[in-house]
């Protein structure tokens, strides 16, 4: 069963509940008010209308019309009348007989001064025997019968009750007050579940439809988030899961194209060196390298492509490796100044033969502990060295090596004066395969993974890696580490 259909039928049900309660308070209020379950049982009968009196009354008055028929004399009999007018009293009526215009009976019953002169006049043909008129603000019923005494003087005998004005009202408003309060709750039921049906029911189609959509593949509308209630909470919910869905789904995308793009730069950059081997290998089988000179300058390249080769897989397999987050890191104290200065050592000799001077810049005198891992460290160190060294142009070549420290940071600074990046290219250098000027640096033989590599080690060690470069005055490299806590001080130097 549909909320609509649930709605409908429970609004129903207390629209019937509600005039049933009206029906039974209302019933309730009417034998409280006349205090009489009869009078409630002849409420609104047609019968009622015709005969304003109750049964009792009703018989006593057949009784007394009887009488003003057969012996109208007896209607001057005021001990008779007194034993009626008793009789009636006890139903709540009273007892008026009238002869010409005086009067011979008035009940005490209702203490009305005014009554003689609102009775009906004489109608002998009794026309119109039972009716109700009003004094001020008391409503009477009377049922009248009109005869002549033996000496014919003209008489009437009445049977007057008194009806509170509030039931009167009530009578008379009661088939208004019944339609409008009926008008009233049907109105209300509608507009209640319009509103329901609104704040309820539509957001929850919307929903249905939006969830429809997901289901199709469809993940770029949004939803409005207008309403704060229970339903808007949930809308709130379902449009977070869109968006989280979406974002998943783009990234899936993003990842799908970087690993088609990542397998394409790799069978490019395997192609080359492959194609080269296969070449000076051809060479040598059609007989090309017929001299041992030759022999040993083409077994020489192929050695060096093949070298080559080896290099750039290992640096993909790194690169791959740190990339699925595989690669565990060593993480231990390294005092960094001995660290770099070990490196120094190390390439000082291969680089001066090259014409590259490579040496310490600004330094604290004292040893900084930072958390590293001493291989990723060097590696990065060299990829960075390496560069600089690859994109050198200046006669005097020089690569220095700095270092600051801030209490918690270490900053390592590794600058050349070679070619410089020009500055499109300097957001770029760290993705994986970028070079810049590719035509030109080719020859240089680098994969365009160096820095990326660089980059994921520095990620991996929480630290982060920069670069700062002006075209033709050179580059500086920054990359921080994270200093041991054990240490605390600034040692600026
Ligand atoms: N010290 C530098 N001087 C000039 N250009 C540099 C320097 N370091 C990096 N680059 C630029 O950044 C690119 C990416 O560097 P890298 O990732 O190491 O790739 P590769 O060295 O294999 O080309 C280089 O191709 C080069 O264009
Ligand atoms: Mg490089």
């Amino acid at each position: 069963m549909s909320i609509r259909i649930k709605l409908l039928l429970s609004y129903t049900g207390m629209l019937v509940v509600s005039l049933l309660v009206f029906v039974l308070t209302a019933s309730l209020f009417t034998i409280a008010a006349t205090g009489d379950i009869h009078s409630f049982r002849d409420f609104y009968k047609v019968h009622y209308q015709l005969n304003p009196l109750t049964e009792q009354e009703e018989s006593i008055f057949l009784e007394l019309k009887y009488l003003a028929k057969k012996e109208p004399d007896k209607l001057q009999d005021i001990e008779l009348l007194q034993d009626y007018d008793f009789k009636l009293k006890t139903v709540r009526a009273g007892l008026y007989v009238r002869r010409e215009d005086s009067q011979i009976f008035e009940s005490h019953t209702f203490n009305q001064p005014k009554l003689e002169q609102n009775l009906p006049s004489y109608d002998l043909n009794n026309n119109q025997i039972r009716s109700t008129f009003n004094i001020g603000e008391r409503f009477y019923a009377y049922a009248k019968f009109d005869f002549r005494y033996s000496d014919g003087k003209k008489g009437s005998v009445f049977v007057i009750r008194e009806r509170s004005p509030f039931g009167e009202v009530t009578r008379r408003l009661m088939p208004v007050l019944v339609v409008s309060l009926i008008g009233v709750i049907v109105i209300a039921n509608v507009l209640l579940f319009r509103w329901i049906t609104r704040s309820v029911v539509k957001p929850l189609d919307k929903l249905r439809n939006s969830a429809e959509y997901i289901q199709q593949g469809n993940l770029q509308f949004s939803l409005d988030l207008n309403s704060k209630d229970e339903i808007g909470q949930l809308n709130e919910a379902f449009e977070n899961m869109r968006m989280r869905l979406h974002e998943s789904v783009q990234l899936r995308l993003q990842d799908e194209e970087n690993r088609k793009e990542l397998i394409s730069n790799i069978s490019h950059d395997l192609r080359t060196p492959i194609t080269n081997i296969k070449g000076y290998i051809e060479g040598i089988r059609d007989g090309v390298a017929d001299t041992p000179e030759k022999m040993d300058k083409y077994v020489n390249i192929i050695y060096s492509k093949a070298v080559d080769l080896e290099k750039l897989v290992e640096e993909l397999f790194l690169y791959s490796k740190l990339d699925l987050k595989e690669v565990p890191f060593m993480f231990e104290p390294v005092d960094i100044i001995g660290f770099l200065d070990d490196c120094i050592d190390e390439l000082h000799d291969v680089l001066e033969e090259k014409g590259i001077s490579l040496e310490w810049g600004e330094r604290p005198d004292r040893g900084i502990e930072v958390i590293a891992d001493r291989e990723k460290i060097k590696r990065n160190v060299l990829n960075i060295i390496g560069n600089a060294q690859n994109f050198m142009d200046k006669h005097e070549q020089i690569i220095r090596v700095s270092v600051q420290a801030s209490p918690e940071w270490a900053t390592i600074e590794i600058k050349d004066n070679g070619r410089g990046i020009p500055p499109d290219a300097i957001p770029h250098i760290f993705e994986r395969f970028y070079r810049a000027e590719e035509s030109r640096n080719s020859s240089t033989g680098g994969s365009g993974l160096g820095l990326a590599i660089a980059s994921q080690i520095i990620e991996g060690h929480g630290g982060t890696i920069w670069v700062e470069s002006e075209l033709g005055a050179g580059t500086r490299m920054f990359f921080t580490l994270k200093r041991t806590t054990n240490q605390g001080g600034t040692t600026n130097p």
